[in-house]
């Protein structure tokens, strides 16, 4: 019988009834998920007003090798049976992708059950269905795991900044890729070595495009645009470009400008005009930045709001034990709202913001160009950039005759006109080849 208004479980939550969960996955963050939530047993009850106990995990093959914290008689195939047990309180989702994790959690939240997922992909292309689900039915859904691992992102930006206006989010949210280009930049590998060095660590998955091409890094971006400006995104709303063409000559050439290259999730609200624009592509930014200094497989995000100023966001963005460390916050928060008979703050979209194409979006670029060294040229490439009314900051030449190449940086410009110079330089007389064409994020224009 259920006696708290179609909440999932027999009989409210209460310091007298254990909280029961459903964990689907226990994979790399689930099997941590499992293990901390045995070790912290105690401490979790006392934090929560009542136990936490797992009711079941499903997963694909139970006959896999997990953690000796795994309770193999808690394993099942059949995640459908154990969503609908009466006594299932709580479901934690770790398995990732969009089926049949969506169908999975549709059912739990229509079933009453609250919900912890870890699945940016999934948030980030069904986010809509899935609140308005969790919102239906009077129960949590929580993802703080999904975007940053570790790094307490996501309640902030719906909490503590909900009374502040975010102008901003500039951040480096994918480990694996900042791992590459820090070795590129640190050890002058190339990338196709560092990738190799990635995969061989663990950070890069067998097969690594959800992190090369951006797609990892677009649905974060996602997901934290929805919250900060309350307005729908999807992944299709963001502008997404890979590092896979970041060559070590890029990394020599930023470094030369005491520069460095990173893939930054931008987030902003447009200057002149309602709307926010939305990418994901390699920058160039200078070593000063905070964010060059972030190394390796760590993540971090910067936040501008109208009042607080600048907040700075830290920490490992992914990793089994980092991760269930995010779950594991998710799930107190929805267990004590269980306890409390009440539902946590939920998404706001109210705002309805339009999403910018990137053509006006305003950017600034760094070209290198192989060009012949004779009189005329240099007016010439100055000419394609003042026929779309691109202004340069700096250009510098290097070598003589047939070797010589010209590395301009440009004043920011609304991005159609960057790429319609850039196309034309490709075809200008005495330019032999542009490449090195990366954005520069975090110089005063
Ligand atoms: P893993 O691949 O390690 O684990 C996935 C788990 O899901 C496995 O236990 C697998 O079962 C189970 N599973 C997969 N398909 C099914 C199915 N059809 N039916 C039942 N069980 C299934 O993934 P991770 O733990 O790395 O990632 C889980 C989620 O967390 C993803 O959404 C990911 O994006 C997110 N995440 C991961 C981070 C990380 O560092 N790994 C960081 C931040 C977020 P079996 O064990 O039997 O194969
Ligand atoms: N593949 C992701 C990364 C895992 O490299 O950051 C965390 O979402």
């Amino acid at each position: 019988m259920t006696t708290d208004g179609g909440r999932g479980a027999d009989s409210p939550a209460s310091a007298d009834r254990p909280l029961r969960i459903a964990m689907l996955g226990c994979g790399v963050v689930g099997s941590e998920v499992v293990r901390l939530l045995g070790i912290h047993t105690d401490e979790l009850a006392a934090r929560v007003g009542t136990p936490l106990e797992i009711a079941g995990i499903a997963v694909r093959d139970p006959g896999r090798v997990r953690g000796a914290a795994v309770d193999r008689e808690l394993l099942t195939t059949d995640a459908d049976a154990l969503i609908a047990r009466n006594d299932v309180d709580i479901v934690i989702e770790v398995v990732g992708g969009i089926e049949p994790a969506r169908t999975w959690l549709l059912s739990a939240l229509r079933s009453g059950k609250s919900v912890v997922s870890a699945n940016k992909a999934l948030l980030a292309t069904h986010g809509s269905t899935l609140h308005d689900a969790a919102a239906a039915a009077g129960v949590d859904l929580y993802y703080e795991a999904a975007v940053a691992g570790a790094i307490p992102l996501l309640r902030p930006l719906r909490e503590s900044l909900a009374g502040d206006r975010i102008r901003r989010v500039l951040g480096i949210v994918n480990g694996t890729t900042n791992y590459i280009l820090t070795r590129m930049d640190e050890t002058g590998a190339s990338f196709a070595e560092a990738l190799a060095e990635a995969g061989e660590l663990g950070y890069a998955e067998a097969d690594p495009s959800a992190d090369i091409d951006g797609f990892d890094a677009a649905a974060k971006a996602a997901i934290i645009a929805q919250l900060a400006f309350h307005t729908p995104v999807t992944i299709d709303d963001v502008y997404r470009e890979g590092i896979g063409a970041v060559t070590a000559a890029d990394i020599a050439s930023a470094r030369e400008l005491g520069c460095t290259i990173k893939a930054l999730v931008i987030a902003e609200r447009a200057g002149d005009r309602p709307g926010i624009s939305l990418r994901v592509h390699p920058a160039m930014i200078p070593r000063s930045h905070p964010l060059a200094g972030v190394r390796e497989a760590f993540n971090a995000v910067f936040v501008e709001a109208e009042a607080a100023g600048q907040l700075m966001f830290y920490g490992r963005g992914a990793g089994g034990a980092p991760t269930a460390s995010a779950v594991l916050g998710d799930v107190v928060a929805v267990a004590r709202n269980r306890v409390a008979g009440r539902q946590g703050p939920g998404e706001s979209a109210y705002a309805a913001l339009p999403i910018l194409p990137m053509g006006p979006t305003v950017t600034s670029y760094h070209l290198q160009l192989d060009v012949t060294d004779k009189a005329g040229v240099l007016a010439a490439v100055a000419g394609a950039f003042a026929r779309h009314d691109v202004s340069i900051r700096s250009v510098r030449q290097d070598g003589r005759g047939d070797d010589a190449s010209l590395v301009l940086v440009t004043h920011p410009a609304a991005d159609a006109a960057l790429s319609a110079t850039v196309e034309d330089l490709r075809v200008l007389d005495g330019v032999r080849a542009v490449s090195g064409v990366v954005r520069v994020e975090g110089v005063e224009s």
